[in-house]
């Protein structure tokens, strides 16, 4: 079935978060460390915000390589992220797909949220963009899967959810929505259970495919 809309996931899928520090393995260990700890605060119910655990994640991840990070440089790196630009093919695939109903689904905080739109220009193209601040928990937790069909007013089953973040698609199939993972790096699929309806290597693939559906 056409979905008649479209839920992006943020970090990751429309906004590139990993070119945000030069040193590779600092990036890397706190994207790990910042999903890691909201996979454990939804466990633990201590939920606080994304902000909060990014910036907790990233003195986490320093502290674990042995980097010596300063104050001034923790304020200088977190406002980066404050600022993160967008995928190009994010940007494209956007600009096609601009007639249909599209909204963003994200752990983010709206503050994080919206700045990070603006700082892109992209605050137009959704008619909603939803944090998961609202239910205090984070992906992939149902209750925020939940906020796509209540905001949208449509079933999951009439969604396309679309994210980069394997275990994010995983978790939006489990739910019910149509998926779609966008698999720029070419990673293995996680082994959770689960088929994306459509995989793409680039967010602009997507209209394309919905075109033939
Ligand atoms: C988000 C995380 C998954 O934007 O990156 O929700």
């Amino acid at each position: 079935m056409t979905p008649r809309a479209i839920i992006f996931d943020a970090y990751g899928t429309l906004l590139d978060v990993y070119s945000v520090v030069p040193d590779q393995a600092l990036a890397a260990l706190w994207r790990q460390k910042q999903l890691e700890y909201t996979w454990l605060r939804a466990l633990m119910e201590r939920y606080e915000d994304f902000a909060k655990v990014t910036e907790d994640a990233l003195g986490a991840a320093a502290a674990q390589l042995g980097i010596e990070l300063t104050d001034w440089r923790i304020a200088e790196v977190l406002d980066a992220y404050g600022r993160p630009s967008a995928f190009e093919d994010a940007r494209r695939a956007l600009e096609v797909l601009k007639g249909r109903r599209l909204a963003i689904l994200s752990n983010g905080t709206m503050e994080m949220l919206e700045a990070a739109l603006r700082h892109n220009r992209l605050e137009t193209y959704f008619e909603a963009v939803v944090s998961v601040d609202r239910v205090k928990t984070y992906k992939p937790s149902p209750k925020v899967y939940a906020l796509g069909p209540e905001g949208l007013r449509l079933p999951a089953n009439e969604i396309l959810f679309v994210s980069s973040n394997s275990w994010d698609a995983a978790g939006a199939k489990t739910f019910g929505y149509q998926v779609c993972w966008c698999n720029r790096a070419g990673a293995p699929m996680e082994r959770l259970g689960f088929e994306p309806d459509m995989t793409v290597t680039r967010l602009d693939e997507i209209a394309g495919l919905l075109g033939e559906r």
